[in-house]
Parts: C-alpha cells; structure tokens; sequence
C-alpha cells in the first residue's frame, strides 16, 4: 500500500474494517478501558507482544488506525498521535534532550514553540541555541557541540513563510551525528515530505490544515526510522527499562522496544503515561476525517492563494507580501525545487497604515474571521504581533521578526473573488477620512 498515491493513502492507509466489524469509518472508541480478557492476554500487551487497547491515557483504537496511517502517507517507521501540537513538539524536544541536551534551532517559528524553546524548556535543564542567519548552513553547524540533540525547525515558517534547504541542514546535522526535527504543520506531507529531504523526525499541528476544519486539537509525531543514534550521545535511548520489559521479563531499552523508532517509544511509553497526553478517539475520528480531503482542500487553497497575493501586491495599502508566489520573494527558487505542488496557504503581508486603522480593517471583513487558528475552512487573519507572538519578549520577537503591521492569512475555502471583495471593502472603510 505504502508505493500508492498521497490521496489513496489518506483515505484508505492503516485501516482494516474486517477488524472492525466491517464499519466503513474508523470507529470512535468511546472508552476508558479495554476488556484484558485474561492473565496471559494481560502481560503479552504490557510488553508490547501484542497489539490492542489497554487503557486510553496510553493509547486508544482510533488514534491507532491515525497513527498507522501518517506512518505510511510519511514513509516512516513509527508514529504517535497527541493531544496538540505543542505537545508533539515538547514531547520530542524533551525527550531527545533529557539530561542536559541542547538544540539548535531556527528563530523564526510558531510563538508557542519560540517561546517553549527560547525559555521554558531551560526550566527542564535543555537550553536552545537559535539561528540567527536562519538561510546560512554554516550558522547552524557553528552552534553544534557535544550535547546537541536536534537541530529543529519548521519546513514553512509561521508567520514569515521562510523556507529552508532542509537537505542542505540535514547533511551538516547528520555529519556530527544528530536528528533533525521538523514541525511540518502548514506544509502537511501533501505538499512536502521532510524525510525525503533529510529529516528525521517530523512533528505537526494535526489542528491546522491535516484536520483542516478547525474542529479539533491534536498532534502527530513520526520517526522515519533509519536515523542511528549514538550511544553516547543518546545514552537514554539505550538505557534498559523495566517498563519495556519483554515476555520473559527481560528489560528492554527504547532502541530495544521500536527497532529505529526509540523516540516514539520513549514517547509511548513514558510521556503519554506519565504527562498523559494520547490522543482521544473523538478527537483522532475527526482528524482522519479531515485527512481524507486534504489534497483536494490543499489544491483549491493554492490557487486562491496566488489569486489574493496578485490582489494584495497591487493595493495602494500593503507594504509587502511574504510568501514564495509574492514577486521577487527570494524563497522561489527553492519553492520550485522542493515544493513542485505549491508552498502552503499561509502568507503575510504588511499592512500600510497605523494601528487604529489596522484594527477597523479588521473588523470590516466580513468573509474573513480575527482568529489565531490556522489551516480552517474558513479564511483567517491574525496580527500576529499582539496576538500570537504577543508572549514573547522582545528581543525573541525581534530574532522572530514579527513586523508590528504583520498580517497574517491563512486561505480558506471561500470563493476567491468573494475574498477579494471583501479584503477591498475593508481597506475602504480602514482608510475613509
Ligand atoms: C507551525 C505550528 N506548529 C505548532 C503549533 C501548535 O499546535 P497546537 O495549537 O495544536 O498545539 C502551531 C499552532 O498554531 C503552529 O502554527
């Protein structure tokens, strides 16, 4: 199945109905706990020897079928299903740098995530080391030391649609010995796929356009399955582990557990039983619902997209637009080269007037929502300096470039010119004496 097409693969991959009394759609697992049915039953699913549900905290059905699923539209080994994105990111930052790691990272990315990483993660003893220059590879290779974990960073980034020579990053990355994290959340693997380019591990907001109708929370981690981890460096990944013990109660270290896949068994095992984050049946029904017309949502979107970017660069009131279709925007070649179907739905632009009149735009738009959320069906706009980069310190912000007139949109499915229209009104009324 795996050698089918991204739109087959959404729809059909990780699900087998005869094992589901023929129920066409993924069931919904409305349950706490799962019958054990008898003591042997019991310690061959403790050990992992057998699949099946044991108690939702550590994993549900549902999640399994999403899980299965994203490991093959990725091409991957394994894969975990979360209850948001931030957990995605902060299940993997933390556990691939326990115990004084570092990471080099990207400063340009979700204000959540800056912020995770450019402070609160300290509180845990890993401390970041964030690129400035973030197109330069030598930049990133000069922060790599002995304790660096990971090098992070998100293959279109939020909000100032930066791309990346992720192939480029993933050799330097790979020469000292070290993964690379991808938060892949408003690509999606419809549009790139980071372990074709080097990646690792990739991490996503299953929230955004994989769900795509802002329904839902969630997050997907996936590891591709061939990265080798050195022992010292990784020395965790190696430690034996009671709670991964084997049938003849061997203990077994994560490396052990998942054969190539010893992050998403550190994050079975321990982070979703012990911060208890899995996902919930709901929750994972209704992402896979979405999954399933992703392609179809992703081509409309692109399109509208370069329609309401030639509107913008041509109104008297934009000072900028960011994104790889804008002109002269100097992420093209690379959109050319690594993103053949089109570079996301998300772009910017910096709107030309002061906050007063930025704040009545806004609220004229009638077809477009003030919303921080992304990836909807419904079209989003968001300033993204008081909003969702607003809890970082200035200085973060600054390394960020979050502009004060920086307007975010995220396309939805609307019809184009209905959008046009509207965005026209709304400059009118911002800009009436
Ligand atoms: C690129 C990116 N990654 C991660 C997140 C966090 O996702 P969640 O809100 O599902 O925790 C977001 C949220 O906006 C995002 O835009």
């Amino acid at each position: 199945m795996a050698n089918q097409d991204f739109s087959t693969l959404a729809i059909r991959a990780g699900y087998d109905p005869s094992k589901h009394f023929y129920s066409v759609n993924p069931p919904i697992y409305q349950t706490a706990g799962f019958d054990l049915v008898d003591i042997d039953r019991t310690r061959r699913l403790w050990t992992g020897t057998e699949g099946g549900g044991i108690y939702t905290r550590v994993g549900n059905p549902t999640g399994g079928v999403l899980e299965d699923r994203f490991t093959q539209l990725e091409g991957g080994k394994a894969a975990v299903a979360v209850s948001s994105g931030m957990a995605a990111i902060s299940y993997t930052l933390l556990a691939l740098g326990e115990n004084g790691g570092n990471i080099v990272s990207s400063s340009s990315l979700y204000g959540a995530a800056q912020l995770a990483l450019g402070s609160f993660y300290k509180n845990f003893g890993i401390e970041t080391r964030f690129v400035k220059n973030r197109d330069d590879v030598a930049e990133y290779e000069s922060l790599i030391d002995e304790n660096t974990r990971a090098i992070y960073l998100e293959s279109i980034s939020n909000p100032n649609i930066e791309l990346y020579d992720i192939d480029a990053i993933a050799k330097v990355a790979h020469k000292y010995g070290i993964p690379v994290v991808v938060d892949n959340t408003v690509a999606t693997p419809y549009l790139y796929k980071p372990f074709e380019h080097g990646a690792d591990i990739t991490v996503y907001s299953a929230t955004k356009e994989i769900n795509g109708h802002g329904n839902t929370i969630a997050g997907i981690v996936v590891e591709k399955g061939d990265f080798h981890y050195d022992e010292k460096r990784f020395e965790h990944f190696y430690r034996k582990e009671w709670k991964m013990r084997d049938l003849q109660d061997n203990p077994r270290s994560p490396i052990e557990f998942i054969p190539g896949a010893p992050l998403i068994a550190t994050l079975k095992i321990f982070f979703t039983e012990f911060f208890g984050g899995a996902l919930g049946s709901f929750e994972s029904f209704l992402t896979l619902q979405g999954l399933a017309t992703l392609p179809l949502r992703l081509d409309r979107k692109l399109e509208t997209t370069k329609k309401l970017i030639e509107y913008l660069e041509n109104n008297p009131h934009v000072e900028w637009v960011r994104h790889p279709y804008a002109k002269g925007s100097r992420y093209r070649e690379l959109a050319d080269r690594d993103f053949p179907k089109g570079p996301g739905a998300l772009f910017s632009f910096g709107f030309g007037g002061d906050r007063e009149k930025l704040g009545k735009f806004i609220k004229s738009l009638n077809n477009v929502s003030y919303h921080v959320n992304i990836g909807d069906v419904r079209t989003l706009i968001t300033n993204s300096q008081e909003n969702t980069h607003s809890e970082l310190p200035g200085d973060i912000q600054e390394l960020a470039g979050i502009d004060k007139n920086l307007l975010r949109v995220s396309v939805g499915l609307e019809d184009a010119d209905d959008l046009i229209a509207d965005f026209e009104q709304a400059f009118k009324k911002a800009f009436e004496e």
